[in-house]
């Protein structure tokens, strides 16, 4: 049925629904009717939650913790928090400096719609998470997409981030490791961002630092607001227990932050969802004070999966990956295979078109690269077991084998 955008609010009328829920239905649909799909294109890690985290979260309903809690979450979790961004991060912040919000995403919302004003600018590096362009466009915002291409391994340059900056620039955000590309900052680069940031003190930093605990080899993770303290006033720096301890649907996520932002988060929150779930935030205190094999753990098996996939990606013919520092992701370009035919006759004019064949005709979801904002690539999600990774690799290079001109 056609949509009646005149009755929608502005903002909404031209906003995209998420290119990876669209995916994600697609997927469904073939399933539904007995297709049997590898998706790679889920953002979220293929392990159980943590026993001793599920523990938590049932002794927590038991002890009757199922009521309201305060907007900003509970204190003994805001001051594990503030333990986190201190011991892991360098930040020197208290509980009163945190909020809990429902997910990651909600920080971002959060924050940008207690911010922005219509034609305030926000600057959103290419490619990048899905959500941001969107979030910014509702909060009626202009998203200002800089691109980074291959040649500068994804990544914004000082360069860059100074020609994009103009007086209504009210946002930069930073997403390291980054959904989609697995690229990481090292810290030499945020402090050449910082150093021109500290030219433009109307300009305010999200780092979203969601990918945290996911880096490998020798790139080490570095938030902005502790490498350029100065930064750090007009810095969010936002986290949670998604990605690290596989609590995706717990939806649990916290930032740090300036107060009188995180007041403004607050207001916001408390006129739509309130606090965040009671039990998932006595769930979250149990990752945040439990062991951390886990993370170490979890990192070891991506790190090898990444390894496979990455191999196996290059031996394909017409695609090429480059070797992702951190989060699960690979962002493989897909030029070499543009411009040619699948078996059932498809014309491959796009990366879109590349990974609809892809599901169509391979079995194989992924995601395509201009949905992130960089075509032409596929992002391909390696958070799966290894014996079905290996499958989808061999479907996809099948696939681009049985290619026609
Ligand atoms: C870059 C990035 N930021 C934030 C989020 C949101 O995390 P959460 O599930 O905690 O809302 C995601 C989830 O996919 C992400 O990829």
């Amino acid at each position: 049925m056609q949509p009646d955008l005149a009755r929608l609010n502005v903002n909404l009328a031209s906003a995209q629904a998420s290119a990876t829920y669209k995916i994600m239905d697609r997927v469904a649909a073939r399933r539904a009717a007995g297709a049997r799909i590898i998706s790679l294109s889920a953002g979220e890690p293929d392990f159980d939650t943590p026993a001793h985290v599920c523990d938590a979260a049932i002794e927590a309903i038991r002890a009757g913790h199922t009521r309201y809690t305060q907007v900003a979450g509970m204190r003994p979790l805001r001051e594990a928090i503030a333990a986190k961004f201190q011991g892991e991060n360098g930040l020197d912040v208290g509980w009163q400096d945190t909020i809990v919000c429902t997910g990651g995403k909600q920080v971002i919302y959060n924050a940008l719609s207690a911010t922005l004003n219509a034609g305030d600018e926000v600057i959103v590096p290419a490619p990048y998470w899905v959500s941001y362009p969107e979030m910014v466009q509702l909060s009626g915002a202009v998203p200002v997409i800089v691109s980074c291409g291959a040649d500068v391994g994804f990544k914004l340059t000082p360069d860059a981030l100074a020609r994009a900056i103009t007086p209504r620039t009210r946002w930069l955000i930073l997403n390291s490791p980054s959904n989609p590309t697995g690229a990481v900052y090292t810290r030499d680069e945020l402090a050449a961002l910082a150093e021109v940031l500290l030219d433009h003190p109307h300009v305010l930093v999200l780092s979203d630092d969601i990918y945290e605990h996911l880096t490998f080899d020798s790139a080490g993770f570095h938030t902005v607001a502790a490498v350029a303290p100065r930064l750090a006033s007009r810095t969010l720096t936002m986290n949670g227990v998604s990605k690290a301890y596989a609590m995706t649907g717990w939806r649990i996520g916290f930032g740090t932050g300036p107060r009188w932002l995180l007041e403004a988060m607050e207001k916001v929150q408390g006129q739509q969802t309130s606090g965040a779930s009671s039990i998932s935030q006595h769930a979250a205190l149990a990752a945040l004070n439990g062991p951390k094999d886990f993370i170490r753990e979890s990192r070891a098996v991506f790190k090898e999966r990444r390894n496979l996939m990455v191999s196996m990606l290059n031996e394909t013919p017409g695609l090429a990956c480059p070797v992702p520092a951190g989060a699960f992701y690979a962002f493989a370009s897909c030029e070499g295979i543009l411009g040619r035919r699948t078996a059932a006759g498809t014309l491959l004019a796009t990366d879109e078109d590349v990974a609809g064949a892809l599901l169509d005709e391979a079995n194989v979801a992924v995601v395509h690269g201009s949905a992130f904002g960089l075509g032409p690539y596929i992002r391909i999600a390696y958070a799966l077991d290894t014996e079905s990774l290996r499958q989808a690799c061999q479907a996809i290079r099948q696939f681009c084998l049985s290619l026609k001109d």
